[in-house]
């Protein structure tokens, strides 16, 4: 045990994580240089092409150090994204040490500041390093300093690197194993074993990734489940190096896979224990904070016949994500589907393209929403997560918004966009402090201001420079609305929105204006009306088509014809039939285009 080093690494998106985990795995001969040609951890296909990290995964690797004594490091992967904190408590969790990775050129940002708190609270060893010194912006001197200042840890000699160019990669791994203390655990203790990740595969069944605490898991074993009791047995057990590799034991303080034969996809919930069924632990060990989703939206199949194939997928991708939750749903408008609750609007994003890529679901989603406090007529609280779920305004006595702190860290030429962006927002600032040129600012901003479009605007009036943290504080009252659509006469409640009363005009007329251009033409005239509480604030017409589009090609050639009605049946598969008007998919995400 005193051979092992398990650690995960904190860094921003694009500070480098990736490039170093794959150094690291080089150098150790994990694998030959061609395999090296895709970055070998993120191994979704979606990850790759959107470059972020996104599940947590591991690898093990042997290094010889200058000691002349060979260690086995186990990494463990999180992922970057504002919306995936919670998936790096649960890989920390695993670790002795965390490598808190920072662009020599960039300096500290909000996020790995947040996630550098979570490992020291967890009693983690951080370990600072100064990763891009390859670049001529690189000042290792200006961010050592600022680590220190912001992050409050020790950073002088901090090791330097360059992930890229492979200079420091060595000092990086000698630092680990000096400085990040082997496990501690029992060999001789009843089996704990940490459930970190699991996941689905289709050939072996549900895959775990585990962190033993005390005693050992070896192939063949009677496990059990401490949360449910479910007792299997164990199929295969080994590391990933990064290929998946049977070594048919995991000792005390190791991290690898379990594979037990579970088929029932929430047979091994991340964070739960497993145990030896002849020789059970006394209790299970303290699982993972659960994580609540911040942003609710309504998803539909387009065609009613693939929902069952639909609740198949979502309850898949639930095994691999704890973070997604879904329940059934149904509205007037789009029919049967579920209400799903997301970390973020990139968490649901990337949510739906799996549903559309690896289930072949073709989805609708409604207009994401936040959680809102009804305090209603009596006294009684409620709690909504879609705004046509909100009573009538006469039942109502009060409506919360949710609150967040939202954590800024920006460089000082940019505050003054900051500001302005946070006050159109409805921002309070609480906290300001200057460290060097970079300036830490707290504001409490709502929660559905924050969620949509904020770390997007965000970043573009820092030209990039921002960066962002933010924690749920408190319900608040306000003054909110709801602002429904008509069309043809017809209230679509998976249109709804909740926002300010300030706001409402505006939106309420924004969202008409997107809806016609979204809408095509159809044969007759569609009208469109945004009103709250039955009180019309906005209409807009989509026009009668006139013209057969057909007839505008007639003579033309063949080809050119066939191509249109195929544009027309591909823009097809996307409409949904209300009524009788033909609605988009890109309708029900108007919200998003406005305000
Ligand atoms: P996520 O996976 O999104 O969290 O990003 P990441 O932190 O893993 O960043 P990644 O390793 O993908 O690197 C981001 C960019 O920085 C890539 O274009 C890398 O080639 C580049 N990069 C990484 N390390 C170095 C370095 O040491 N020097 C230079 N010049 N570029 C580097």
């Amino acid at each position: 045990m005193k051979h092992i080093r398990n650690f995960s690494i904190i860094a921003h998106i694009d500070h480098g994580k990736s490039t170093l985990s794959d150094r690291l795995i080089q150098v150790c001969g994990g694998l030959s240089d061609r395999e090296m040609q895709q970055q070998v951890l993120d191994s979704m296909e979606l990850e790759r092409e959107r470059g972020i990290t996104i599940k947590a995964q591991s690898v093990t690797l042997n290094y010889t150090a200058n000691d002349g004594e060979t260690y086995q490091l186990n990494f463990i992967d999180t992922p970057g994204h504002v919306d995936f904190t919670y998936e790096v408590s649960r890989s920390l969790a695993a670790c002795e040490g965390a490598l808190l990775v920072v662009d020599a050129g960039q300096g500290v940002e909000a996020q790995t500041v947040a996630n550098c708190y979570t490992a020291i609270e967890m009693d983690l060893e951080v370990l600072p390093i100064l990763n891009k010194i390859d670049l001529p912006q690189a000042d290792p001197d200006r961010v050592s300093e600022e680590i220190e200042d912001i992050v409050g840890i020790d950073a002088t000699g901090a090791t330097q690197c360059s992930a890229k160019t492979g200079i420091g990669i060595d000092a990086v791994l000698e630092d680990i194993v000096k400085n990040i203390p082997p496990p501690e655990g029992e060999p001789e203790k009843p089996l704990q074993a940490l459930i970190i990740d699991s996941w689905f595969d289709p050939y072996q069944g549900v895959v775990s990734l585990v962190r033993i605490k005390h005693g050992e898991l070896k192939k063949g074993d009677k496990i059990q489940i401490m949360s449910n009791g479910q007792v299997h047995i164990v199929d295969k057990v080994g590391i990933f190096t990064p290929k998946q590799t049977d070594t048919g034991i995991l000792k005390t303080g190791e991290v690898g896979f379990v594979i037990a034969g579970i088929k029932e996809i929430h047979g091994a919930p991340v964070g739960d224990t497993i145990t030896l069924q002849r020789e059970p632990a006394e209790g299970p060990l303290p699982g993972f904070k659960k994580v609540k989703p911040q942003v609710y939206a309504g998803m539909y199949p387009i065609s009613s016949d693939e929902y069952e194939n639909f609740r198949d997928a979502l309850s898949k991708l639930s095994l691999n994500d704890a973070s997604l939750f879904y329940e059934p749903e149904n509205s007037t408008a789009l029919g049967f589907g579920f209400r799903c609750g997301f970390l973020g609007m990139l968490h649901m994003e990337i949510i739906q393209e799996r549903l559309e890529r690896e289930y072949d679901m073709d989805l609708i989603t409604t207009a994401p929403t936040v959680v809102y406090e009804i305090v209603e007529k009596g006294g009684n609280v409620i709690h909504i997560d879609n705004p046509s779920a909100l009573p009538p305004v006469g039942n109502i006595d009060e409506i919360r918004e949710p609150i967040v702190e939202a954590n800024i860290l920006v460089p000082q030429e940019y505050l003054g966009n900051v500001i302005t962006l946070c006050i159109e927002k409805r921002g309070v600032q609480t906290k300001m402090a200057y460290h060097g040129n970079q300036v830490a600012v707290t504001y409490e901003l709502p929660m559905g201001e924050v969620v949509m479009d904020f770390f997007d605007k965000l970043k573009s009036t820092s030209r990039g420079f921002a960066s962002l943290d933010y924690n749920f504080k408190h319900f608040q009252p306000a003054d909110m609305v709801r602002v429904d659509i008509l069309i043809n006469g017809d209230r679509v409640d998976a249109l709804a929105i909740i926002c300010h009363r300030d706001a409402s005009q505006s939106r309420g007329r924004q969202l008409a204006e997107a809806l016609k251009e979204l809408i095509p033409r159809q044969m007759f005239d569609i009208a469109i009306q945004a009103t709250i509480g039955g009180h019309v604030i906005a209409r807009t017409t989509v026009k009668q088509l006139r013209k057969n589009v057909i007839a505008k090609c007639y003579g033309g050639d063949v080809s050119r014809k066939k191509k249109l009605l195929q544009k027309q049946k591909e823009g097809k598969k996307r409409m949904k039939q209300l009524g009788n008007v033909e609605v988009p998919q890109d309708a029900f995400l108007a919200i998003l285009k406005v305000g």
